[in-house]
C-alpha cells in the first residue's frame, strides 16, 4: 500500500519543516519531487536528500504569495518532470508577514492582503493550474492544502492568518465537488503546534515544550512527520475516495482549548482578551 512509484508531486514551503517532511517521505514512497521555496540553498538539500533515496528532484524558485510565481511553478514543474499527479499546497503562514498576528480591529490592508496573497490566492490558482494538466494528462491527480487548525475554529489573534486558512478549506471542498468528475480529489490538513521553525520560540526551553505538549490529550506537541504521514495516505491511491476532507492531526484535541487559551498570552491580543 501508499506506493508512489510513477508518480510526479509539487510540495510548496519544501525547504524545511512540514514541506521537508512530506517531500522525504513522498520520495521514500517511489515519488520524484518538485521542490519550491524562497530559499534555494536549503530546497537544494532536501533535493540532494531525495536524490539519494534514489529519486528524482527538480528545485524551482518560487514566492508563493506572488500570483505570477505560484502559476509559473506549475507550468515549470510540468515542462520539466513532463507530468504532475500531486500537488501540494504547504507554504504558508502569517507571524513572518508584518500584521499577520494581533488584534482584528488593528488589521491593516496591506497586511490582509499579504496574508491572503500567501494563504489563499497563490495555493488556489496553482490549484487551478495543476487541474488544467491533471485533466489532460487523463490521469486524475491530487491536491492536498496544508492549512490550520486555526483556519477550523478561531484563535485569538489570529484572525486574519485563520481566516485565510478557513478560506483555503473552503476552496478545498468547493474544487473537491468541482474536480471530482475528472478524478481529482482535493483534500486538506489541519496541523495543530508543530515543532518547526515557525514556533521554535514557543519550544525552547524544556518547561516551554512541556506546558505546550499539556494541551494535548495524546501529551506532546506535533513533528513535521506526524503531517507527512497525514499527507502520505491522503495523496495516495488508498485514499482514492477521499475528497472534500480536512483532516485534524492535532493530537487527539478537537478544539484545544488549552492552546487557544495560551495563544492569548503569547499574541498581542486586546487586554480584555489576556490571561
Ligand atoms: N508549525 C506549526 O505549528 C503549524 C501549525 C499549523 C499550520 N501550519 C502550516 O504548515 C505550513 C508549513 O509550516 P512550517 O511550520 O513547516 O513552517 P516553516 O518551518 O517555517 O517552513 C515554511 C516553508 O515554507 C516556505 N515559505 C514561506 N513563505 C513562502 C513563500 N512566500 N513562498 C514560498 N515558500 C514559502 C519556507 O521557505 P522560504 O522562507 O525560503 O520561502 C519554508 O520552506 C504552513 O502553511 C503553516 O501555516 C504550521
Amino acid at each position: 500500500m501508499f506506493s508512489y512509484a510513477g508518480k510526479t508531486a509539487i510540495v510548496t514551503g519544501a525547504g524545511r519543516g512540514i514541506g521537508r517532511a512530506i517531500s522525504l517521505a513522498f520520495a521514500r514512497q517511489g515519488a520524484d519531487l518538485i521542490l519550491a521555496a524562497r530559499s534555494v540553498s536549503e530546497l537544494q538539500q532536501v533535493a540532494a536528500e531525495i536524490r539519494s533515496l534514489g529519486r528524482k528532484a527538480w528545485v524551482v524558485p518560487t514566492d508563493m504569495s506572488r500570483l505570477d510565481q505560484a502559476q509559473n511553478l506549475v507550468h515549470e514543474a510540468a515542462r520539466l518532470a513532463g507530468k504532475i499527479d500531486v500537488l501540494v499546497n504547504n507554504a504558508g503562514g502569517g507571524s513572518s508577514i508584518p500584521g499577520g498576528v494581533g488584534p482584528l480591529e488593528e488589521a491593516t490592508p496591506e497586511a490582509f492582503d499579504a496574508v491572503y496573497a500567501l494563504n489563499v490566492k497563490g495555493p488556489f490558482f496553482a490549484a487551478l493550474r495543476a487541474a488544467e494538466y491533471m485533466k489532460a494528462q487523463g490521469t486524475g491527480g491530487v491536491i492536498l492544502n496544508i492549512v490550520s487548525i486555526d483556519g477550523v475554529a478561531p484563535a485569538p489573534g489570529e484572525a486574519l492568518y485563520g481566516s485565510a486558512k478557513a478560506a483555503l478549506v473552503s476552496l478545498t471542498e468547493n474544487l473537491a465537488i468541482e474536480l471530482g468528475r475528472y478524478r481529482i480529489r482535493v483534500n486538506a490538513v489541519a496541523p495543530s503546534l508543530i515543532d518547526t521553525r515557525l514556533v521554535a520560540r514557543h519550544l525552547q526551553t524544556p518547561e516551554q515544550r512541556q506546558h505546550r505538549a499539556s494541551f494535548f490529550p495524546l501529551g506532546r506537541v506535533g513533528n513535521p512527520e506526524d503531517i507527512a504521514a497525514a499527507a502520505v495516505y491522503l495523496c495516495s491511491d488508498e485514499a482514492g475516495w477521499v475528497s472534500g476532507v480536512t483532516l485534524l492531526v492535532a493530537g487527539g484535541a478537537k478544539v484545544p482549548y488549552e492552546y487557544f487559551k495560551w495563544l492569548r498570552t503569547v499574541n498581542p491580543v486586546p487586554a480584555e482578551f489576556r490571561m
